[in-house]
């Protein structure tokens, strides 16, 4: 199947043209010789990107913490409602009460409310069942709702986020005992794409980390990790010290951080959202990121408790605000730069790479994270197709 995408003003390229072959780009400008019978479409000049890819998300969750919201504006922190019991283990407590079809529906407006601001691919991690069975329930609803979309979903398991109040105390232990054999039992299920852990006080150590690194690198498994977000641990440099995809918040990096980034090609990825609804007030290094050539992606890190945030224009906005990054470096953060974050060849308008493109009632990408709440979408491509 071959197809014209014609009258169109190309994110990064000259030209208005885009031809597709077999869901793919075929070429990008003006149309090779042999394409004078293709169909064309027409699009009055709009602007074309690669559709959005949402690299890193919490999409699937059951219950909603708006109350610990309030609590924080009230003065309590985010760290002492994790440590009360609140915060991931209260969602925790929701997810394991849901049914796998009930989890599904909660989920899949979620899904939508991404979709309709041009997505195409989305990360989605465990994280919240902190059980065998639930985390890998988690995954299922994932794989589920990547078949009731046109949309890639990437699976990560993120069974390291927090420590369940059956293993208070014991973290190593749940390290052994769940969240090592339970991604060998997700991965035969052929549920995780990637794995992930969240490396912070509240959380889980480096050297804990390190394991659950190690038992995903047997089984070949790309990493990712929540980093330096509350605080440095040397998260980014554990990430890179595994040749990790992604570290993922990095408030708290450190200049020895970006430097190990750098060398292992770690994509940093930026989540606004949650620095905003946590009013955290140290951003992450940008200009570091930035002078050592670290790609910097952009996230809407979509959760219950930390960033509630269906919507990856705001992330770019927000990512543009907050953290000094330009419009179109945070259009890179939202295609090519979080394709990098996942390992997928989709978020490039090259030829070769798949035909998932959003064309936008807008001008420039700038145009795009300015306004806040608007619904630029005209229409999105995946595979080639329109969706
Ligand atoms: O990316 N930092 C840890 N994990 C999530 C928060 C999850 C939650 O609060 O439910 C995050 O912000
Ligand atoms: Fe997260």
């Amino acid at each position: 199947m071959r197809r014209v995408i014609a009258d169109v003003a190309i994110w990064g390229a000259a030209g208005d043209r885009v031809g597709i072959a077999d869901g793919r780009i075929a070429w990008l400008g003006t149309a090779p010789a042999g394409w004078e019978a293709v169909p064309v479409t027409r699009y009055g000049g709009r602007l074309l990107t690669p559709a959005l890819v949402d690299c890193h998300t919490h999409l699937v969750y059951a219950g909603d913490r708006a109350r610990e919201w309030e609590m924080r504006l009230e003065g309590a922190s985010y760290a002492a409602i994790a440590k009360a019991g609140g915060g991931i283990l209260s969602t925790m407590q929701a997810v394991r009460a849901a049914a796998e079809d009930a989890l599904l529906a909660e989920s899949l407006p979620r899904l939508d409310a991404l979709l309709a601001e041009g997505v195409g691919t989305v990360e989605i991690k465990s994280g919240y069942g902190l059980s065998i069975a639930d985390e890998i329930k988690m995954l299922r609803v994932a794989r589920r709702l990547g078949a009731m979309r046109p949309v890639r979903v990437v699976t990560s398991w993120l069974a390291a986020h927090a420590v369940p109040p059956e293993y208070r105390g014991r973290a190593d232990a749940y390290i052994d005992e769940v969240a090592i054999p339970g991604l060998a039992e997700a991965h035969a299920q052929g549920l995780v794409d990637a794995v992930d852990g969240f490396c912070e006080g509240i959380a889980f150590s480096p050297a804990q980390i390190a394991r659950v690194f190690e038992a995903a690198q047997a089984l070949g498994l790309p990493l990712k990790l929540h980093a330096d977000q509350l605080s440095d641990l040397g998260g980014g440099a554990l990430a890179a010290r595994f040749g990790a995809l992604s570290a993922d918040h990095v408030e708290y990096l450190s200049a020895a951080g970006i430097t190990a980034m750098a060398e292992a090609g770690t994509v940093a990825v930026l989540l606004p959202g949650a620095f905003y609804m946590l009013r955290e007030t140290q951003a992450p290094p940008v200009a570091g990121l930035r002078a050592a050539a670290v790609p910097m992606a952009v996230a809407t890190d979509a959760n219950p408790g930390s960033s509630p945030l269906l919507s990856p224009l705001l992330a770019m906005n927000m990512a543009c605000t907050l953290f000094g990054l330009t419009p179109q470096e945070a259009m890179a953060g939202v295609t090519q730069h979080a394709a990098q974050a996942l390992g997928v060849e989709t978020g490039r308008l090259v030829p070769g790479a798949p035909a998932d493109l959003a064309i936008w009632e807008a001008a420039s990408p700038a145009h795009l994270a300015n306004a806040m709440g608007h619904r630029p979408l005209h229409l999105r491509i995946h595979g080639g197709a329109d969706v």
